[in-house]
């Protein structure tokens, strides 16, 4: 199967969650680490988020740096990566910085479950696909997006549309920016949530370095094949 490189990008609290129980948008790293997230947004074709993180945090998801988006354009790319939503699409709106902020392509992979009359008035601002009958086909989701000339695919999560991604083992590169807080609560999300990996079937990965950027620390793992 053909598919772009993937990496999931997250701001996690030193217990490893990334948001509060409360399960809204809130700023977890620091300045110098979301001018290293918008270099990785810039430098990739597609973003990536699930339904969950659209409908709650109404993410932007373009490239904040006007320099980084005149360099893509200089490029010959589009001035931003192509906005991509999975999940069911009856909670989306009709307008909402999704779908209208910056001038981006935007692709909604869904399910049967989604309503028809619904999916046609969002085609006006967005593709839509249909791939599958409750649940959204990964893999093929990914042979759709190479096909469109994805190579470079960035995962802004939440939990739940992370771990399906590597449950299903698409992932290629994890990078995780600890900030020094702490969170708690057992419903706050954490990178990844879905049911879980069993005991003997731990995803394990590979430490590929770290970056300190004052006072948090960015890992960068692999997953180990
Ligand atoms: N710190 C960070 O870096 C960061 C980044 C992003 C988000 N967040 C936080 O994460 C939280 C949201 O995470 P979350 O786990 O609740 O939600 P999520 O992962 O954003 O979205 C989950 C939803 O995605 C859809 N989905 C996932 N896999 C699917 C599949 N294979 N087929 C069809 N649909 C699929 C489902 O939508 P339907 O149920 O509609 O079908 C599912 O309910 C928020 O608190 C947000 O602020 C933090």
């Amino acid at each position: 199967m053909k598919k772009p490189f993937v990496f999931i990008n997250c701001a996690v609290s030193a217990d490893g969650k990334i948001s509060t129980v409360e399960r809204r948008q809130i700023k977890i790293s620091n300045e110098l680490d979301r001018e290293r997230v918008d270099k990785l947004r810039a430098e990739s074709d597609a973003i990536l988020v699930g339904m969950n993180t659209v409908v709650g945090d109404d993410p932007k998801l373009t490239v904040k740096s006007e320099k980084l988006r005149k360099e893509r354009l200089k490029k010959g790319l589009p001035e931003n990566p192509i906005k991509i939503a999975v999940g069911n699409l009856n909670r989306m709106k009709l307008s909402s910085d999704f779908l209208d902020y910056g001038n981006a392509e935007k692709i909604i992979f869904t399910t049967e479950k989604s309503d028809k009359r619904k999916a046609g008035k969002l085609r006006k601002k967005s593709e839509v696909y249909v791939l599958g009958e409750t649940k959204v086909n990964l893999h093929r989701m990914m042979e759709i997006l190479h096909e469109k000339g994805v190579r470079k695919l960035m995962v802004e999560g939440g939990g739940t549309i992370n771990f399906e991604l590597l449950r299903e083992r698409l992932v290629d590169e994890i990078y995780v920016a600890i900030a020094p807080k702490i969170f708690g609560g057992k419903t706050a999300p954490t990178l990844a949530d879905g049911d879980g990996f069993r005991a003997d079937k731990i995803l394990n990965l590979e430490f590929l370095g770290l970056e300190k950027l004052e006072d948090v620390v960015v890992l960068r793992y692999t997953i180990e094949k």
